[in-house]
């Protein structure tokens, strides 16, 4: 089998982060979605991977590589602009050629991994396709699958306003090479896209076998900054803690913390289950449960909680505590020595600011 990953798009609801960066390289409990979706599909086997780029293509050509360093083989696929699910499988057909795959939304994380799931597929050679579908509390938001008596599913809605099932369909997919002739029979939906939910349609419509693999852990697909700090908890729960910085006499390190290399605790506190990344620098400050801070970022005199913080920024002497909040990369946060005493914002669009 071979893997197929998207990684084009535009990532509009995680503006302003997505404006200068790929948001599948957002890291997530210090590891960028893309290289855990990478070791997802490797744990389970495969190693031909293609990925599928968009206008953030150096970018993840230049974090990813050939994909040595992760175990796999990656060949990529430029897509001219995001115009579908469906449309990036079309494109995908010569890496695919004949053979069956796993196609994995670049931007979501699944708890456990993909093993269970290729196998099922490996095992049943006679299916067309598997997608994944989880119990969801609010159907109405997905795409919804229906299926008859023998599991085997009938109808797939989009969004419907009555669900016929709480069963949504999960990032990762996985067809045979029959899914090319949907992707070439459909035709664009009302917003211009090739949508994949049309192409498995017509695979049913067409007496191909498409089958459910319910998935019973956590699933996030990471598109809004909400979805991202969810993910990077349930991440961060799943760590197995490990001390490799410097944590010095006047600090109170919680078992469940991971402070990586170079990394120096100064008079602080930190609880877990959170991440401490390179080199960074915490000094007289409180890290609360549930924050990843990236490499070289600084944190003196304050308190944070619950959020995630890009490499190379700092936070600094600031009077309240920071919580749920998404800092990118390079970013400042301070108070000023000077006067006129007032709040200074250097905020890109988009940019979401709540002040006490
Ligand atoms: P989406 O989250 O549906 O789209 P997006 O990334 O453009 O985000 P937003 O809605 O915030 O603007 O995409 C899911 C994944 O699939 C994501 O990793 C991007 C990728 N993708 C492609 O590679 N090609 C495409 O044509 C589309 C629509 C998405």
């Amino acid at each position: 089998m071979k893997g197929l990953i998207l990684s084009g798009g535009k990532g509009t609801r995680l503006y302003p982060l997505t404006y200068t960066r790929a948001k599948q390289l957002i890291p997530v409990a210090n590891k960028p979605v893309l290289v855990r979706v990478i070791e997802a599909i490797r744990d389970a086997g495969i190693t031909e991977i293609g990925i599928v780029i968009g206008d953030t293509g150096p970018e993840i050509r230049e974090a990813i590589g050939n994909g040595s360093q992760f175990g796999v083989e990656v060949t990529y696929i430029e897509q001219e602009a995001p115009l579908g699910l469906a449309h990036a499988v079309k494109i995908s057909q010569d890496f695919l050629g004949e053979d069956r795959f796993v196609m994995f939304l670049g931007d979501n994380v699944i708890e456990g991994g993909i093993s269970p799931l290729i196998a099922d597929f490996a095992n049943h050679s006679e299916w067309n396709s598997q997608i994944v579908l989880t119990a969801v509390e609010r159907p109405e938001q997905y795409g919804v699958a229906k299926l008859n008596s023998d599991g085997q599913i009938v109808r797939l809605a989009e969004k419907p306003k009555e669900a016929p099932s709480n069963l949504a369909l999960v990032g990762i997919y996985m067809f045979d090479h029959h899914i090319f002739e949907a992707t070439n029979a459909i035709d664009p939906s009302f917003r211009d896209e090739l949508e994949i939910t049309d192409a498995i349609q017509w695979l049913i419509d067409h007496g191909y076998s498409v089958f459910p693999h319910i998935h019973r852990g956590w699933w996030i697909d990471t598109g809004r900054p909400d979805d991202m700090l969810n993910a990077n908890s349930l991440v961060l729960e799943e760590l197995t803690p490990q001390i490799q910085g410097y944590v010095d006499s006047g600090s109170e390190v919680d078992p469940r913390v991971t402070i990586e290399r170079g990394a120096e605790i100064i008079n602080s506190v930190v609880r877990g289950p959170t991440i401490i990344g390179r080199s960074a620098r915490i000094v007289n400050s409180y890290i609360g449960p549930f924050t990843s801070i990236y490499h070289n970022v600084v944190v003196e005199n304050s308190e944070i909680e619950r959020s995630i913080v890009l490499e190379h920024s700092s936070i600094c002497d600031i009077p309240a505590r920071i919580q749920d909040s998404l800092i990118g990369r390079y970013t400042n946060v301070g108070i000023s020595a000077l006067r006129p005493k007032s709040i200074k914002m250097n905020l890109g669009d988009h940019s979401h600011l709540e002040l006490l």
